[in-house]
């Protein structure tokens, strides 16, 4: 599977091994390990996350407010990602798990920091940056979905994979739509350099585990076996 192969919702391929392909490295086996280590942790990371997510697609909608087609592509994402955030936070609250801040790796910062500051660079690079989050999102939720021991936590993560999926689906599509193939493959496939190096390393103690703490191989990590 190419990068340009997933060009479109329609274009992205059923199997979630071929769907990650978005990504220049898969997740390794020990991320998975430390994460099903620390449910509880993993679960208040990803309510942030969704909220977060919600809060990007929002961020767009605001820095492009006359942009109806990025409206209309990025309205469904926030309210979708903040009834995962309301999904998560109330089996945090079924647990009986507080809802507290915990300190973000610095993933997102790493990501940030690739966004060049010049439109339309900077609209291109904010979609980019977005979709390879919601992929490596998808590709760790659905690692969880598989391989969690817990059946609530499995049902959970495989009940958020497909809106994941149609989520970097539809980034994809803005970029592409703006800048063409040619380009945005070439500024993804640069992205997603920077995003696998962001996350190649070890956490220094088990409660570091995030949703988006190290863990990748980059000679070629764990099978999905979705
Ligand atoms: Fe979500
Ligand atoms: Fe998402």
């Amino acid at each position: 599977m190419t990068l340009a192969a997933l060009a479109s919702p329609s274009a992205v391929p059923e199997t979630p091994k071929a769907r990650v392909k978005w990504l220049a490295a898969p997740s390794s086996a020990a991320w998975l390990e430390q994460a099903i280590a620390q449910p509880e942790l993993v679960l208040i990371d990803h309510s942030h996350c969704e909220r977060k997510a919600a809060g990007v697609a929002l961020q767009l909608m605001f820095r492009y407010p006359g942009d109806v087609a990025l409206a209309e592509a990025l309205s469904p994402i926030a309210r979708e990602e903040l009834e995962h955030f309301e999904q998560v936070l109330a089996l945090l609250q079924r647990r009986g798990i507080a809802l507290r801040p915990l300190p973000a790796p610095g993933y997102g910062a790493a990501l940030a920091g690739q966004v060049r500051r010049e439109e339309p660079s900077r609209m291109l690079d904010s979609f980019l940056t977005a979709g390879l989050i919601e992929a490596r999102s998808h590709e760790r939720m659905a690692l969880l979905a598989a391989h969690s021991p817990d059946p609530e936590l499995r049902a959970l993560y495989w009940a958020l994979l497909a809106s994941e999926a149609r989520h970097f689906g539809a980034y994809w599509l803005l970029a592409e739509e703006r800048f063409g193939r040619k380009a945005t493959v070439a500024r993804l496939k640069e992205l997603a350099a920077v995003e696998a190096q962001a996350l190649t390393g070890a956490i220094k103690r088990p409660h570091d585990v995030r949703m988006h703490s190290f863990g990748v191989e980059l000679g070629g990590g764990i099978q999905n076996t979705l």
